[in-house]
C-alpha cells in the first residue's frame, strides 16, 4: 500500500501541472513579428468587395505592427480554436499610447482597440501567451528596432517609397537585415495583384523572434515555410499614400446619412481635413 502511494504521488502531482497548463496552448518555438506598409494595405483595403477604407491621413514613412503570430519550427503559423477571458479595461489604458505608436489601427470605422484584441484571440492564444506576456512581447520586440522603425533602415540603402522606382527583394532583404548583427532570414509578403505582372507592392516584412528566458531575440525564419507571395514579381514598389476609394467613401456616407447627427458632423470635419 505504502508502495503504491509512493507510485502515485508522482502521477497526481503530473495530472494537476498538465491541467493547470492546458489552459493555453504550449508555447511556440517562433513567432512571426509582422510589420506592415500601410499604403499597400490601404490599397489591399480599398480592393475588397466591399471596400474598406484607411484612416487618414495614410502613414507613408513608416511600418506599423500588423501582429505577432505563433509559427512551429517550420516557420509554419499556428492557428487554434482556444480562447482566453482577458480584462481588456484593465489591460489596455496603461500601454495603449505605447502601442498606438507602433502598432495603430489603420482602418477607419473599427470598435475601440479591436486590432489589438482580434490579433491576441486569433493569433496570440495560439503560442501560448497570456494577453499581458502578448503585449508586452510587442512592445519588447519593437524596441529591438534600434533605429526605431524598420522603414529607417530601407532609406539608409537607398530604399525609397516612390511610384516610379522598384527595387530587387534582396535588395530590400539586405536592408532589412541591418536591423540584426549577422544576417538572418526574413520573409517579404506581397497582395497578389500589383502595379502589374512584373512589378508588385511590398505589403509586409516578417522579422521572426523566439523567447528564451523571458527574452526574445531575433532568429532566423525558418525554411522552407517561407510565404511565396512576392515570388511572382521581379521587382518590388513600395507606393505612396493612394486617394481612397470614391466607392467606400460614398458606402460611408450613406451609413452617416441613417446615423445620428453627432456623426454626422463628425464625418464633415474629417471631409474638411482632407
Ligand atoms: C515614425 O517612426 C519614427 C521612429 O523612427 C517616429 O519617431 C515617428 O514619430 C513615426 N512617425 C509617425 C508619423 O508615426
Ligand atoms: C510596370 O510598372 C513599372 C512601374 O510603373 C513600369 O516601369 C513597367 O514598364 C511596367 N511593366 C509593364 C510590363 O507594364
Amino acid at each position: 500500500m505504502k508502495k503504491l502511494s509512493f507510485l502515485l504521488l508522482p502521477i497526481l502531482l503530473l495530472v494537476i501541472i498538465s491541467h493547470v497548463h492546458s489552459q493555453l496552448p504550449s508555447r511556440a518555438p517562433v513567432n512571426w513579428y509582422v510589420l506592415q506598409w500601410p499604403p499597400t494595405y490601404c490599397i489591399q483595403l480599398n480592393n475588397e468587395n466591399p471596400p474598406g477604407r484607411c484612416i487618414e491621413p495614410i502613414l507613408e514613412h513608416n511600418f506599423t505592427l500588423h501582429g505577432l503570430w505563433p509559427a512551429d519550427a517550420n516557420g509554419y503559423t499556428i492557428s487554434c480554436t482556444d480562447s482566453v477571458t482577458v480584462n481588456w479595461n484593465q489591460l489596455i489604458p496603461p500601454i495603449e499610447s505605447t502601442l498606438n505608436k507602433f502598432w495603430p489601427n489603420l482602418k477607419e470605422g473599427q470598435p475601440k482597440w479591436s486590432l489589438w484584441k482580434n490579433e491576441y484571440n486569433k493569433h496570440g492564444v495560439c503560442g501560448g501567451l497570456r494577453a499581458k506576456e502578448y503585449f508586452d512581447a510587442a512592445i519588447s520586440i519593437n524596441k529591438k528596432i534600434t533605429l526605431g522603425n524598420l522603414f529607417n533602415y530601407l532609406k539608409t540603402s537607398g530604399i525609397i517609397a516612390c511610384d516610379s522606382l522598384a527595387f530587387t527583394k534582396d535588395q530590400i532583404i539586405t536592408a532589412v537585415q541591418k536591423v540584426f548583427s549577422s544576417p538572418l532570414h526574413v520573409y517579404l509578403r506581397c497582395p497578389s495583384t500589383g502595379k502589374n505582372a512584373t512589378h508588385g507592392y511590398l505589403n509586409e516584412v516578417v522579422l521572426c523572434t523566439d523567447l528564451v528566458e523571458g527574452k526574445y531575440n531575433f532568429i532566423s525564419c525558418p525554411q522552407p515555410a517561407t510565404p511565396q507571395t512576392c515570388d511572382k514579381f521581379q521587382l518590388l514598389m513600395l507606393p505612396h499614400p493612394q486617394p481612397q476609394s470614391t466607392k467606400a467613401a460614398q458606402r460611408f456616407e450613406e451609413e452617416i446619412d441613417e446615423t445620428s447627427p453627432e456623426l454626422e458632423q463628425s464625418w464633415a470635419k474629417y471631409a474638411f481635413s482632407i
